[in-house]
């Protein structure tokens, strides 16, 4: 039984006024949600923050929204899988679409942060998904396969036991379009169906979420697919009832 899981990922939101208020909300309702397993990972610098409220006995785990793909030295700007640990970071997002599009990361690179995390201790969501092109010209498959295969190339299937792997498809994310869960359960399936044709138990271990505009409006129906197992959330993981809402629904 694959225990739910949704984490907020903020983006570049939130002064620290905004954070602590948002994480104190967090931590209050947290208690009130049983069986979904929860996570926050909000702008690095907003990290020490999160690590400080979230620490004194709450049940919402955190993480970073990147990583370097080195583990220390000359890399001007950037944060190591190495420094996330260090502030408590359970999780990594990695290949997030918007690092794949706006910031040129290409699969072999999100390939390798997805394995320095593991080389740090970190789990790394893996984020695959089509743009609305690609889905337009019925490349959607061959496109998550893509992404998925740069990754079980370099780290093997072993690896997917400590990872979580989110789809996303680019079209849904922040433009209130999510996908049906009809639409969303075949990629999940796809996905699983092609890790179990390299290793069922770990096929059927492996948590895949969904991410693009979910809300607590349409997360129930969405959870309820076989093979989603929670969700990564944007926008709405701004707000603290919205956020605990969806995950009451995992
Ligand atoms: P939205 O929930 O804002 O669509 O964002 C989804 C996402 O990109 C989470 O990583």
């Amino acid at each position: 039984m694959r225990r739910p899981l949704v984490a907020g990922n903020w983006k570049m939101n939130g002064s620290r006024a905004d954070a602590g208020k948002l994480l104190d909300g967090i931590f209050q309702g947290a208690d009130s949600v049983d069986e979904t397993e929860i996570a926050v990972c909000p702008p690095f610098i907003l990290i020490p923050l999160t690590a400080d409220k979230l620490a004194r006995g709450s049940n919402v785990a955190w993480g970073g929204q990147d990583l370097d793909t080195h583990t220390s030295g000359a890399y001007t700007g950037e944060v190591s899988g190495g420094m996330l640990r260090d502030y408590g970071c359970t999780f990594v997002i990695v290949g997030h679409s918007e690092r794949r599009s706006i910031y040129g990361e290409d699969d072999a690179t999100v390939a390798s942060k997805f394995k320095v995390a593991q080389e740090h201790g970190l789990i790394p969501i893996l984020c695959v998904g089509e743009l609305l092109e690609e889905r337009e010209a019925d490349q959607t498959e061959t496109v998550v396969a893509r992404q998925l295969d740069a990754v079980l190339e370099l780290c093997g299937i072993e690896s997917m036991e400590q990872a979580v792997i989110a789809y996303e498809p680019v079209w849904a994310i922040g433009t209130g379009k999510t996908a049906t869960p009809e639409q969303a359960q075949a990629v999940h399936a796809f996905i699983r169906n092609k890790l179990r044709e390299l290793n069922s138990t770990i096929a059927g271990g492996v948590r895949i979420l969904y991410g693009g505009s979910v809300k607590a409006a349409n997360a129930a129906e969405l959870f309820a697919q076989d093979d989603i197992d929670g969700g990564l959330i944007g926008g709405a993981s701004l707000d603290a009832d919205e956020f605990l809402n969806i995950c009451r629904a995992g």
